[in-house]
């Protein structure tokens, strides 16, 4: 099977540099327009697509990013494994401000955005256990590393609502929990990959550390944007250095990630 390699930018992350045959292609899915049109071309010949999460100019909010339609959009396109590159906080003294932690595990508290393409008319529970692709992480580990970047592999990721950050009593409550790092995005977007059989890996750029660090101030954007800004390097080597560990050609995936609903579907199919 071709492999097509899928990333979504988040903050700081808005285009991918050398792509050939560079397009930016409008998709329509039925669950509306994605965030953007996606840029598409091939990398040391390896065919791939880029989504800004956010949108070029940054218009959508994490709760307003249109998840389901962008997952969609890049299934249509064919993208076989895709990385989520975003900004985090983090819960970790050890996981510093300019660190890439590859996510494993996640906590979902978002509560104002559709997590599913299945629900009405269609029932499906794929199993989100190990949420992220073992084989995609491990690869983007390497490229992170190969860029001189300090890369953490394996963290727990808590997906809050936003747009406000946390308050300290909810910092607190999240270390508490044994949490790594937090964000805004990840969550529905890894449910829905797998919904997808899309293999998914998340590399979570660390910019501050939320509001629990009793000798750091409490997080604030110009602080995040100067961290990203500072990382913009690291994260465009890594995605660099996907082609030629990926690879043009895929077998399946060893963890199912691509197999997902083999096992899901409770609907009868139609007669
Ligand atoms: N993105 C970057 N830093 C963050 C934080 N501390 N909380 C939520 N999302 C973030």
């Amino acid at each position: 099977m071709k492999t097509m390699i899928g990333v979504i930018g988040g903050s700081g992350v808005y285009e991918i540099d050398g792509l050939e045959d560079a397009v930016w292609t409008k998709v329509e899915t039925p669950w509306g327009d994605p965030s953007d049109e996606i840029l598409t071309g091939r990398l040391e010949g390896v065919p791939m697509a880029f989504l800004p999460r956010h949108g070029r100019g940054h218009v959508h909010s994490p709760t307003t990013v249109p998840y389901r339609a962008n997952i969609d959009a890049l299934k249509r396109l064919g993208v076989t494994d895709l990385v989520s590159v975003s900004a985090c906080g983090s819960f970790r003294e050890e996981m510093a401000p300019g660190d890439f932690v590859i996510v494993d595990q996640f906590i979902d508290r978002s509560f104002a955005r559709a997590k599913s393409f299945f629900g009405s008319g269609c029932v499906a529970h794929v199993s989100l256990a190990h949420p992220t692709c073992g084989r995609l992480s491990a690869l983007c580990a390497e490229a992170a590393r190969a860029t001189g970047v300090t890369v953490h592999e394996g963290g727990t990721y808590l997906c809050m609502e936003g747009p406000q950050f946390s308050t300290l009593a909810e910092s607190l409550l999240y270390k508490s929990w044994g949490c790594h790092v937090i964000g805004m995005t990840n969550m529905p977007e890894a449910k829905l990959a797998r919904e997808a059989e899309i293999c998914y890996a998340s590399v979570a750029m660390v910019t501050d550390y939320d509001s629990w660090h009793p000798h750091h101030g409490e997080v604030d954007i110009t602080a995040i944007i100067a961290t990203l800004g500072a990382n913009a390097d690291h994260a465009r080597g890594l995605v660099a250095g996907l082609p030629a560990r990926l690879g043009a050609e895929r077998d399946l995936c060893p963890h199912g990630c691509d197999r997902a609903l083999d096992h899901a579907l409770m609907t009868a199919p139609a007669k």
